[in-house]
């Protein structure tokens, strides 16, 4: 079991680097952002607890969101992209001695670092798929037909926490909590940098580079 994770600001383009890491190596893809939205949609009790602080901006508290990566953990298996999880040293930690009782390791974490002038732009953009997950840009990632997802055909719609008052909000969150993992990471010997301001494909050749 391989496990990489994607380290990055709101908007550094995990997802979209997660979606190609699935289609050309059948990585299995844990987003607790996905996992958080779709306990949500299903009005399930975690989804409720989740909602005030997600759809603020705000990270869902360590010990809820462990315990639902704990539970999904167990209805997933193969080598592993981790997008958004872990976001605080607790979760770092956390996730350290998980896969220590699977005799597993962090094989890499890519560091996604890029302009903050960017994401406002990035994320504004940003047009998801309810039904798949899929997400596109209106001018980088257009698609085919303008609001309907390629691949199911569903009209396409803007994340609740993906207007700039909200942005700002993760932007700060993601400073003052995250940011601390680079240097946790950078300890543990398995970070590297990559150029996430890049357009297009020019980042998924980078991530090539460290998995060849
Ligand atoms: P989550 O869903 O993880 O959101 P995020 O970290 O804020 O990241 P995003 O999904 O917004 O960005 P991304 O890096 O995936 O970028 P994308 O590829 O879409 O988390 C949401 C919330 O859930 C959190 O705020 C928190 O409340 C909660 N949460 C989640 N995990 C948690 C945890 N561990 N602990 C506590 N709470 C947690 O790209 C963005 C846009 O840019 C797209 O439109 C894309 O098409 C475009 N784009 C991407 N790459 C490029 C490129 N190279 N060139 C041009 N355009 C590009
Ligand atoms: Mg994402």
């Amino acid at each position: 079991m391989r496990n990489i994770i994607l380290l990055g600001a709101p908007g550094s383009g995990k997802g979209t680097q997660s979606e190609h890491l699935v289609k050309q190596f059948g990585f299995t893809h844990l987003s607790t952002g996905n996992i958080i939205r779709d306990n949500i949609n299903q009005k399930t009790p975690s989804g409720l607890l989740c909602q005030q602080y997600s759809e603020q901006g705000k990270l869902v508290p360590d010990d809820l969101m462990i315990e639902m990566v704990e539970q999904h953990l167990q209805t997933i298996s193969g080598d592993l992209i981790w997008d958004g999880f872990p976001r605080t040293i607790t979760q770092a930690a956390k996730l350290d001695q998980l896969l220590q009782k699977l005799n597993s390791k962090i094989d890499h974490t890519l560091y996604f670092e890029i302009d903050e002038r960017k994401l406002f732009d990035r994320i504004v953009g940003r047009l998801t798929c309810p039904t798949c997950g899929r997400t596109y840009h209106r001018t980088a990632f257009p698609p085919k037909v303008e609001w309907v997802c390629d691949d199911d055909q569903t009209p396409l719609v803007q994340r609740k926490d993906d207007s700039e008052e909200k942005i700002k909000i993760r932007l700060a969150t993601y400073q003052n909590d995250t940011v601390p993992l680079v240097q946790y990471y950078l300890n543990q010997q398995v970070l590297t940098v990559i150029d996430a301001d890049m357009e297009g494909y020019a980042v998924w050749d980078q991530i090539m580079a460290v998995l060849k």
